[in-house]
């Protein structure tokens, strides 16, 4: 896979939690080929932090040239990140990775589809940035959707979902008048909440728990997880990012593979991932 390096110039980079920064960047092309669960890398511009740091699109808008990120600060790269002002060029690789299978609609792709199909957004933290470009995604298809979002104190995002139509239910450790206390799964199992497709993205143990929690009651290929792993390069060349899958062999057995999250997901199926712990 080649990477092409392109440059983003910062149109607004605002704290919208404590922390958690939502920034817009002006890289046309890559607005233009974005698609929901696909991800940017970005190059920082202290020399040494030379890994790219890969982040989630939240937003991209083809006829703006814009894409939008959320990010929290978790180091040195995103501290970087967090003091750009608006001018600030960063070079960027993107959209990276396969994104979310939305042919599983595809009769809602077509126009020719029975109305009525349900989706669920499944979002944890700053999980639930790449979930927003999916939601409106779904929205444009017609597609019925529940967002269950868990946050730990601060909850951020929320009204994008609702904006998009979501039927949006919200989970914290500090609940208040618009939100449980609890996780996304106390959420899904008190209020029953099903849905043709189920769409991930959050912290590992939060997929591993919806993953357990789908398969108790239907099939876990209907879940799509979009996953997490420190990465190398970012393109398919150092396998650093390997996960432990599931896949059948020419025999038609299942046997333990690899697969790297970079350039084969980041989203796979939840039945493919062999889950830690
Ligand atoms: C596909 C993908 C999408 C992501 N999307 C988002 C997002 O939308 N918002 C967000 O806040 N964070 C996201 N992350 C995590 C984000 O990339 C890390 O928090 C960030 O790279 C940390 O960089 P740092 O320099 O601040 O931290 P440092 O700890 O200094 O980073 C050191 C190294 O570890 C890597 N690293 C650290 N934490 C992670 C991690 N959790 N996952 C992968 N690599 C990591 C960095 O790339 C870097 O090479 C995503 C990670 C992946 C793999
Ligand atoms: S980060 Fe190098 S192969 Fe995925």
């Amino acid at each position: 896979m080649k990477k092409k390096i392109m440059e983003a110039e910062v149109l607004s980079n605002t704290e919208i939690a404590p922390g958690i920064f939502r920034m817009s960047m002006y890289v046309t092309e890559a607005a233009a080929a974005a698609v929901p669960g696909q991800f940017i890398n970005i190059y920082l511009n202290d020399k040494s932090l030379i890994l790219p740091r890969p982040f989630g699109i939240c937003e991209a808008d083809a006829s703006e040239g814009t894409i939008d990120i959320v990010y929290q600060i978790a180091g040195q790269g995103t501290r970087e990140m967090s003091e750009a002002e608006r001018g600030t060029v960063f070079r960027i690789a993107g959209p990276l990775g396969r994104g979310f299978d939305l042919t599983v609609f595809s009769d809602e792709i077509s126009g020719t589809g029975a109305s009525g199909r349900s989706a669920m957004i499944i979002g944890g933290g700053v999980g639930c940035s790449p979930l927003v470009f999916l939601a409106k995604t779904l929205r444009k298809m017609g597609i019925n959707t529940t967002a269950v979002l868990g946050f730990r104190k601060e909850k951020f995002l929320v009204d994008e979902f609702r904006n998009a139509d979501c039927r949006t239910l919200v989970t914290t450790d500090n609940p208040d008048e618009d939100s449980f206390l609890g996780t996304v799964v106390d959420c899904m199992r008190v209020t029953e909440a099903e849905a043709d497709e189920y769409f991930a993205c959050g912290p590992g143990l939060m997929l591993a728990a919806v993953d357990k929690y789908i398969k108790e009651r239907a099939d876990d290929s209907r879940l799509q997880v979009s996953m997490e792993e420190r990465m190398g390069c970012g393109y398919g060349v150092c396998m650093g990012c390997s996960i432990a899958v599931k896949i059948k062999d020419e025999s038609g057995n299942i046997v333990r593979s690899h697969r790297r999250v970079c350039s084969d997901g980041p989203v796979f199926k939840g039945s493919e991932v062999i889950w830690r712990g």
